[in-house]
């Protein structure tokens, strides 16, 4: 894994933002794989002015998002759904139809999470996925656990990222307790991966992510296997490394 320590959330945004602009200019109709979460928002924002500025075209790109909650409606502003429209897609011209998020309103979960996988295959695979991590080292919802899944899946949250996600819905109670995720195959499949890791909370997972040492129980840490992975961070989240 390469990594860049950066000076600050802003340095990590545009950085993040600078290598999608480059996977599209090498190649315009990029499957692209998105992250959800706090720590993307700064890349997005980057990634607008950047299409405002005419300097990077998504008519040709596909994008596939990580995951979903469950049971979520699309229009619910805490669904993953939304935060990509809001935060990217209704601001840059990716077709509509070339966007891709699980589908959290399926009535048969395990249904819609074979459809997405179907899909992914489909469109050959992401070329470059963009990662954040989770306080508990997650990846995506890989939460941590003694046995990971290959293939999208269903997943029941963990306490701790309840926790960590309740600052986004009105209360704890209002977090839905399952979701649908890539799995750990589907992600490692991606040909580049880009993870963008910021601030002091992060400190302690980044160090066991980088032990060396490879266990279900930090999911992030199998990407030390994946030939192809740059981990961008701020000097806070970097610690003592
Ligand atoms: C959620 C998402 C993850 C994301 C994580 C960290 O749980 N499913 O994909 O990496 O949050 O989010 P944040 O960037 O807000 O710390």
């Amino acid at each position: 894994m390469k990594r860049i320590i950066c000076k600050d959330y802003n340095e990590v945004s545009r950085l993040g933002a600078f290598m999608f602009a480059q996977q599209i200019w090498s190649k315009p109709d990029s499957v692209l794989g998105f992250a959800t979460g706090g720590t993307p928002v700064g890349m997005y924002r980057y990634l607008v002015d950047m299409y405002k500025d005419g300097m990077v075209d998504f008519s040709a790109v596909t994008t596939f998002n990580l995951d979903e909650y469950y049971p979520m409606s699309k229009s619910h502003k805490q669904s993953y759904d939304y935060f990509m429209w809001d935060n990217l897609f209704s601001h840059i011209n990716v077709k509509r139809e070339n966007v891709f998020l699980p589908n959290g309103g399926a009535a048969d979960a395990q249904k819609a999470c074979d459809e997405y996988e179907h899909k992914l295959t489909l469109h050959g695979g992401v070329d470059l996925q963009l990662l954040g991590i989770g306080n508990n080292g997650h990846i995506a919802f890989n939460e941590p656990c003694d046995e990971l899944h290959v293939k999208t899946h269903v997943i029941e949250l963990t306490e701790d990222t309840i926790e960590a996600n309740a600052r986004f819905f009105d209360s704890r109670d209002d977090v839905p307790r399952k979701a649908l995720t890539m799995g750990l195959g589907s992600i490692m499949k991606a040909r580049r991966i880009v993870m963008l890791i910021t601030g002091k909370a992060k400190t302690p997972v980044v160090k066991q992510m980088f032990s060396g040492m490879i266990t279900p129980q930090i999911p992030a840490s199998l990407l030390q296997l994946h030939p192809d992975v740059t981990v961008v961070l701020d000097t806070e989240a970097a610690g003592e490394l």
